[in-house]
């Protein structure tokens, strides 16, 4: 069904497609575990996939610099710009059982939880299956990221030409080339230093596709610069203060310091945008961003790894439940450290009678609510400039 929506230029009528299930990604429960492993076989093909991107291209007659906090961040990613070939000391050699030693040694409490739990398939695990087990978890990690920094190029490319601000258009073209740039590094560190590499992941690919396929010009920037870059954002920091492998910890500090900024150029056009939309506007965005967060879970459970390691797919999804339900919650932790901010900042926890408050706090990420937002940290993490200054 598609149906007419008032786009973000007075007069402009824009085409919207319906994307929000009332469903909530086709199920009748979020958790139905028979639905999420449905939904992680999805197949992407191997040399190609192609999908719609769906939007018009909007031509602005007004190249008049209105929006300075967008100004600034242009003129921030023009200085900030680095090199993937010459900033990064390729000839490092990297020991992957090593890093894996201490992606296990930060996750220890994890691991025994999942020792811990009823029936648990990896009961019998010692040092040797969890160290094997990291060094695939690596692996994918930096292949989700991979794939990840393409659907950002992507969808990036299509704000460029879906935005109606002159300011916004400037600085999202900043981004392709971050974007590019990302896609290069982390494409070369798999190459060159591991050892082949995942496929995408479902769920992170299928919101790639909503937010290429959604019409309105707005959701790119949720689903792409505060869902996905959000939580990007988290999980490099994560890995940047785990790893003390030189090359990685180099590359992730560098683009950190691109991300910050992108989320920061979500977060900015989104609150200027969102205060001109209605409330049954908005309720589509909190459904959106909740949406996007349920992908986000169950992007992190990483079946094909456990797969890999022997352990079927259903069979490790429904040990994962069994953890959150007796309380902690292993898949997200603090990755929606970045997520949920964001959303307040944006107005969209409280908007309307706080929908989105109550499904954060249903799937157990609310308390997250006042952790760092990203429109304050890029400032922060502008870790390019530092290294010229020095
Ligand atoms: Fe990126
Ligand atoms: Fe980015």
């Amino acid at each position: 069904m598609m149906t007419e929506a008032r786009g973000a230029v007075p007069g402009y009528i824009c085409t919207m497609s319906e994307s929000v299930s009332p469903q909530f990604l086709g199920r009748d429960d979020v958790n139905d575990i028979v639905s999420i492993i449905r939904d992680d076989a999805r197949d992407f093909g191997t040399d190609f996939h192609s999908t719609a991107a769906r939007g018009d291209a909007i031509f602005t007659w007004d190249y008049s610099r209105t929006r300075e906090g967008l100004g600034k961040l242009y003129e921030k990613a023009k200085t900030s710009q680095w090199n993937g070939s010459t900033d990064l000391d390729w000839s490092i050699d990297v020991d992957i059982e090593q890093v894996a030693r201490e992606m296990s040694g930060a996750v220890n409490f994890f691991q025994q939880r999942m020792t811990d739990v009823e029936g648990s398939p990896v009961k019998n695990w010692g040092d040797k299956e969890w160290l094997q087990f990291q060094m695939e978890a690596f692996n994918w990690r930096m292949s989700q990221f991979l794939h990840g920094e393409q659907g950002a190029l992507l969808c990036t490319g299509k704000i460029v030409v879906t935005t109606p601000w002159i300011d916004a258009k400037y600085y999202a073209a900043s981004q392709v080339m971050d974007e590019a740039r990302h896609v290069e590094v982390f494409a070369r560190y798999l190459d060159t230093k591991l050892d082949g590499h995942y496929p995408v992941n479902a769920n992170l690919q299928l919101l790639i596709n909503d937010v290429l396929g959604d019409s309105r010009w707005d959701m790119t920037y949720m689903g792409m610069q505060i869902m996905i870059e959000g939580l990007a954002l988290a999980a490099f920091g994560f890995m940047h203060h785990v790893t003390q492998e030189p090359l990685l910890k180099q590359l992730l500090r560098y683009v950190m310091s691109d991300e910050a900024r992108h989320v920061a150029f979500g977060v900015l056009s989104l609150q200027e945008y969102y205060q001109g939309l209605s409330a049954a506007e908005l309720r589509e965005r909190q459904e959106f961003a909740f949406e996007a967060a349920i992908r986000m879970r169950d992007r992190l459970m990483m079946q094909a790894v456990w797969e890999r390691m022997g352990i079927d797919r259903k069979v490790i999804t429904e040990t994962m439940f069994k953890l959150r339900e007796q309380g902690g919650n292993p898949f997200q932790a603090a990755l929606f450290s970045k997520i949920v901010p964001n959303c307040k900042k944006l107005g969209l926890l409280d908007a309307g009678d706080g929908w989105l408050r109550d499904r954060f706090t249903e799937i157990g990420v609310i308390e997250y609510e006042d952790a760092m937002n990203t429109g304050e940290e890029y400032e922060m993490l502008d870790l390019v400039a530092a290294d010229r200054a020095s």
